[in-house]
């Protein structure tokens, strides 16, 4: 009996004190009953992988990066005491609020699950769609003690998913012992509504366990809603089969190829009965959508189209203006009448990109007609010399134009080739052959390190005298120079004497006057006959040649302020019998004495005051060559007293003497073509 009662006393005492020790258990862990976290900012959990705490206490798992897992969860275990009476200890209930944010609803992946779970350490489960909770070789195994509840948005074959967008019951494996799509039941409807789980929406998610009843509910619905009446899942289960007696609660996420942002917003929990209402008010709000979102949208279309319209105007604004600005640039003149001369055109834009933009660098020359530039044609590569000639865009213009431009049609190796022209408003440009060495003016008076001996003294002469008479006689015109002087004769690289500017020094802007109405050359090389009758011939040519000998030979300018005239020099040297004395000292003497005789003469000859008494371009050619002996030997000859004679006469005309004056000649530079206004 006693024993009975002892042992009576024992089982009271055993489940008194089982009892009293369940008590106690959870009286010491009240505080971890139950919870409640609004945000997660003061919240006891245990983070690990990508999981973190933004500021305004959302829990985010994942960061839509690839083949990442997070975790979070309650910090402490509960226990429990499976082996007390049939493990009716383990009653929770929790519900959370949960959000899937992606670029696209159907790349999203690969879910959440709340986990019930005996350790904290997931380190080696595996993400994508093992949602950070097994691996490939702990799957399945019971050993795992692993509850959970996936929200899982992407379907599985392997693991038997009915969908990408359901709920499923998880026993220690990833095949679902139930599933669901995910839906709530409208109460108000009484039917089932479909949810989606990645909609970036939060979602409230409610699971109800009763050890008692052996029975799950999963209940679903948007975050505005009474909890539904009936659960989504209510599925027979006997966790205390599957659970150790100490676990831990929490959520897991992953993602995959397919990438999202899986958020926790609230979190309520109760061990043993029902987990207290959340109050969606208090939740922290999910981040403004990602700008990523919204160019990867529908409306980024939009954008997108409005970008691309804006950047096409854009550019066809800036391709017209430079259009529009380049057209300025290049802007030529042509008339109907220059197609005849069609073939000699030179683009603008082309002399312009020869002479990198007309730069300072490229300035070869500078006289009476303009600007002279070096330029090296894009195309061809070849050396030319751009003229810029301005001109008044007159009536006379097109004459002019025409008579320069009908030059390009001589071919002669002692005259500068036109290659071709170009006309801008006001402005002519003349293309020519570019001459290496420049002009005869710079070789002789300049420092330029040549010095040019006699033998390339007379081959300039003879070549010059051969180009005048070229223009003279040899062309179906007669074509008068008008501007012969050293500054107007170029030298190739061979030191070949060629006249260039032919042409040029021509009266253009008065009508049908032209020949008497302006005086145009050189001062030292007008022919005396030009200040009376203002007319221009090949004998004024001949004489500028003349003038152009004398220099050649004595290396002085016709004219230099406060020296007697190169003219009346040599005839003084030859009064004085030796008229030699005249050369250019710079020659040291190394000279053919007879040739020098005849070079002085010959100019002399041809700078006689009578036009009639000069020779023609053929006979100096002639007596240069030595085909025709030249007479006239003697200082006292007819020559030098016509020049006497006419030197006294010219001095009583006012214009002659006037441009002789020293102070005239001082003002000019000696090198400069002049344009007078004759009467
Ligand atoms: C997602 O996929 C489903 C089925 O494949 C399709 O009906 C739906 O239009 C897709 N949604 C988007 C936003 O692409
Ligand atoms: C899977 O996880 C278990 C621990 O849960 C570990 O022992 C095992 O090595 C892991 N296997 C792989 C393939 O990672
Ligand atoms: C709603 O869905 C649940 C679970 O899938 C199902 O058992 C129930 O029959 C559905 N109810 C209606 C009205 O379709
Ligand atoms: C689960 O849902 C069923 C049906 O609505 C209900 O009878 C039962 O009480 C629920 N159990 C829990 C633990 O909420
Ligand atoms: C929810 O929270 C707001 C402010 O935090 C409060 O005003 C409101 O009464 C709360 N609602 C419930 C049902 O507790
Ligand atoms: C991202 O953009 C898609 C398409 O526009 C949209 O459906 C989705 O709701 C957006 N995500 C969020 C979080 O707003």
């Amino acid at each position: 009996m006693s024993s009975m009662v002892a042992t009576l006393e024992l089982l009271c005492f055993c489940t008194v004190f089982t009892l009293s020790y369940v008590v106690l258990a959870f009286a010491e862990d009240d505080h971890n009953k139950q919870f409640i976290y609004h945000g997660f900012d003061r919240a006891d959990l245990h983070l690990d992988g990508d999981a973190n705490v933004h500021r305004n206490g959302l829990l985010q798992l994942t960061n839509n990066v690839e083949l990442q897992q997070g975790h979070a969860f309650y910090a402490f275990p509960f226990k429990f005491d499976k082996s007390s009476s049939s493990g009716q200890s383990l009653a929770f209930s929790t519900s959370f609020v949960f959000a899937m944010v992606s670029e696209s609803v159907n790349v999203s992946g690969h879910g959440i699950a709340f986990v019930i779970s005996q350790s904290l350490d997931f380190s080696e489960a595996s993400p994508g769609s093992y949602l950070g909770l097994f691996n490939i070789s702990n799957n399945g195994l019971s050993r795992n003690h692993v509850f959970a509840v996936e929200l899982d948005t992407v379907q599985n074959s392997d693991y038997k998913d009915i969908d990408g967008n359901h709920v499923g019951i998880d026993v220690n494996s990833l095949i679902s012992i139930e599933s669901a799509s995910a839906a709530y039941f409208s109460d108000t409807d009484g039917k089932n509504e479909s949810l989606e789980l990645a909609s970036g929406k939060p979602i409230q998610v409610w699971i109800d366990y009763s050890g008692k009843e052996k029975l799950l509910n999963v209940t679903l619905a948007p975050i505005t809603m009474r909890k539904p009446n009936r659960p989504l899942l209510s599925t027979p289960l006997d966790l205390s089969q599957v659970l150790s007696d100490s676990i831990y609660v929490g959520f897991s996420a992953s993602t995959g190829r397919r990438t999202s942002r899986h958020y926790i917003l609230g979190w309520s929990f109760n061990e043993n009965g029902h987990a207290k209402t959340l109050n969606f008010s208090m939740l922290p709000s999910l981040p403004p959508i990602s700008p990523a979102n919204q160019t990867a949208g529908q409306e980024p279309g939009l954008i997108a189209i409005v970008l691309v319209v804006a950047v096409v105007v854009l550019l066809v604004t800036i391709g017209v203006a430079v259009y529009i600005v380049r057209k300025k640039k290049y802007k030529e003149v042509y008339e109907d009448w220059e197609r005849e001369y069609g073939p000699h055109r030179i683009s603008y834009k082309n002399l312009y990109k020869a002479t990198k933009g007309f730069k300072e660098k490229e300035l070869i020359g500078e006289g009476g007609f303009g600007k002279v530039y070096r330029g090296v044609l894009p195309d061809s590569n070849e050396q030319i010399a751009i003229k810029r000639v301005s001109h008044d865009s007159g009536k006379g213009t097109k004459q002019f134009v025409a008579e320069i431009l009908s030059t390009g049609r001589l071919r002669h190796r002692n005259l500068v080739q036109l290659q071709g022209y170009c006309r801008r408003k006001g402005e002519l440009l003349l293309v020519y052959d570019y001459m290496p060495n420049g002009s005869l003016d710079k070789v002789l008076y300049s420092d330029i390190g040549l010095n040019l001996n006699w033998f390339q003294r007379i081959q300039i002469l003879r070549g010059v005298a051969s180009g005048l008479y070229y223009l003279h006689e040899e062309w179906e015109q007669v074509i008068l120079h008008r501007d012969v002087k050293p500054a107007n004769v170029l030298l190739d690289a061979d030191l070949n004497g060629k006249l260039g500017d032919f042409g040029l020094a021509r009266p253009y802007d008065h009508g049908s006057n032209l020949q008497t109405s302006k005086l145009v050359g050189t001062v030292g090389y007008l022919a005396p006959e030009l200040f009376r009758t203002g007319k221009a011939t090949t004998c004024t040519d001949v004489f500028a040649f003349g003038a152009f000998m004398l220099e050649v030979a004595c290396g002085r300018r016709p004219m230099e302020p406060g020296k007697v005239d190169l003219v009346d020099w040599v005839i003084e040297c030859w009064k004085k019998g030796y008229i030699l004395d005249a050369i250019d000292p710079r020659l040291g003497g190394l000279f053919a004495e007879e040739q020098m005789e005849l070079v002085l003469k010959l100019g002399l000859f041809c700078s006689h005051p009578n036009p009639a008494a000069r020779p023609s371009m053929r006979r100096v050619m002639q007596y240069l060559d030595g085909d025709a002996k030249f007479q006239d030997t003697s200082p006292d000859s007819t020559v030098i007293a016509a020049f006497s004679a006419t030197i006294e006469e010219s001095n009583l005309m006012m214009p002659f003497s006037s441009l002789y004056s020293n102070s005239f000649v001082n003002t000019m530079s000696a090198t400069d073509s002049i344009l007078v206004e004759g009467r």
